[in-house]
């Protein structure tokens, strides 16, 4: 595991760009197994995640490559239903795999998932969601053996609106037989870029966008081409290292529509993210920033990916705040650390509260999980003196060139391993 070393943030200047949806890309991947015909896929980010479900593909027959963040993938030679559980172990999105294999192979063999160690992640709903459409599934020693003549659309009703669990009902509905509606469905962004991946590919899917979604199965997909949209969680990290450290920042390929909640809440915190052209924002700091009360839900909510990175920026705000996390029950490590660098927080039960502004100092720290990475990168932005992350690594999970993209808005960031080779230039 590496450790990130970051000596402190002078004010921030220059422009960053947002790289494609690391969440956008992952269930694409799936989806090409629905086809025999080619799929390319444009500004795919170079992520850990990417690489692994690539993988998957790969040990499954797909013929893949990535080369300067376009994904080509075919399908044709797919010949294997099972997922290696070495590397499905180390990525949730692993198990996106489930609905495209039934639906080719009318059998599957997945292992049950890995991922960030956030809570207990269920797939509870995955499998209520395609048992409705007619799977029958079985497990056995962390396998999940699925099977399914021609699945056949259903009325299904998400207790929860999972996106992954939308996800892999919505693959398989657009080959089953019929019509399937998939109420309460997740309605984050990467779930509309789905469901526009699909329709490209022959799929008839109306209610993008909303709720409720409605798939008439068809017989066969076809190849396409797509671009993936900008990552709105990078975005907001992003946004959020300018609002934290100020200066002069451009943050380049942004949807502010997928960033509601984020913005304005920043709002509410008296700093505006404002539209420079299409696609451009920078950020205006105050004086003074302002505590907010948050509450992370599903979309069109709060994002709980966003809830690390809004706690660092809590720090520098003069009053008391909360986070209420509703999403996963275990997504607070990341705050001992904050407390270590001198963040004024605590967690009762679900919430977080921070009592700002806090002179926060560079320490040594660890990263458990991805966004919990990024969060005490934001912060080491805010502290006095050098900051070491070990295990660093969770953070390569989901943002692309992170070092390099900070380091070009002059920030001094650095692996450890480069810290030695540096020394070993000098000496
Ligand atoms: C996806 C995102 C992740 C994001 C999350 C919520 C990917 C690859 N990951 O994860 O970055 O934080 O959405 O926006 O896209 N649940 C169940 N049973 C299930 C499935 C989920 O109880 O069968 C629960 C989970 O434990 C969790 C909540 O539902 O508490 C949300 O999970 P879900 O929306 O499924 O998130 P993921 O698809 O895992």
């Amino acid at each position: 595991m590496e450790t990130l070393i970051i000596e402190g943030a002078p004010a921030l200047q220059g422009r960053i760009r947002v790289s494609g949806s690391k969440n956008g890309s992952l269930p694409l991947i799936a989806a090409s197994l629905l086809t025999d015909e080619q799929v390319i896929i444009e500004d795919v980010p170079g992520l850990i995640d990417i690489e692994i479900m690539c993988e998957i593909g790969f040990a499954l027959g797909m013929q893949v490559s990535l080369q300067n963040n376009t994904l080509h993938l075919y399908s044709s030679s797919v010949n294997r239903f099972t997922t290696p559980s070495s590397l499905t172990n180390q990525l949730r999105a692993s198990f996106l795999m489930l609905g495209p294999l039934l639906v080719r192979f009318g059998k599957a063999r997945i292992s049950l998932p890995g991922g960030c160690s956030i809570g207990s992640r269920p797939t509870d709903l995955h499998l209520k969601g395609l048992a409705a459409m007619g799977a029958e599934f079985e497990l056995e020693n962390g396998f999940v053996n699925a099977r399914a003549d021609r699945l056949k659309g259903s009325q299904i009703f998400l207790d929860y609106p999972s996106v992954g669990a939308t996800e892999n009902i919505l693959m398989a509905a657009t080959l089953a037989e019929g019509e399937t509606v998939i109420e309460n469905a997740a309605r984050e962004p990467e779930i509309a870029g789905l469901c526009h991946f699909l329709s490209s590919m022959g799929a008839e899917i109306s209610g993008i966008g909303s709720s409720s979604l409605k798939i008439r199965g068809v017989d066969s997909l076809r190849g396409t081409g797509y671009r993936v949209m900008p990552d709105h969680i990078e975005a907001g990290t992003y946004i959020i290292a300018a609002a934290i450290a100020g200066g002069e920042v451009i943050v380049e390929n942004v949807n502010l529509e997928h960033l509601i909640p984020l913005t304005s809440k920043l709002n509410e915190m008296g700093i505006l993210v404002k539209k420079l052209n299409p696609g451009e924002v920078t950020v205006e700091v105050p004086e003074v920033i302002k505590p907010v009360n948050v509450r992370t839900m599903p979309c069109p909510g709060f994002p709980s990916d966003l809830q690390p990175p809004l706690t660092s920026l809590m720090t520098q705000a003069h009053g008391l705040g909360t986070l209420r996390e509703t999403v996963f029950e275990n997504r607070f490590r990341h705050i001992e650390s904050l407390i270590k660098m001198g963040a004024d927080a605590f967690v009762d039960g679900t919430t977080i509260s921070i009592r700002g502004k806090n002179n926060l100092v560079g320490t040594r720290v660890r990263a458990y999980d991805l966004r919990g990475a990024a969060s005490l990168v934001l912060a080491a932005l805010a502290a006095k003196g050098i900051t070491e992350i070990q295990d660093i690594n969770h953070l390569d999970r989901g943002y692309e060139n992170l070092d390099l993209k900070l380091n070009n808005l002059g920030c001094s960031l650095y692996r450890e391993e480069n810290r030695a080779e540096k020394l070993a230039r000098i000496s």
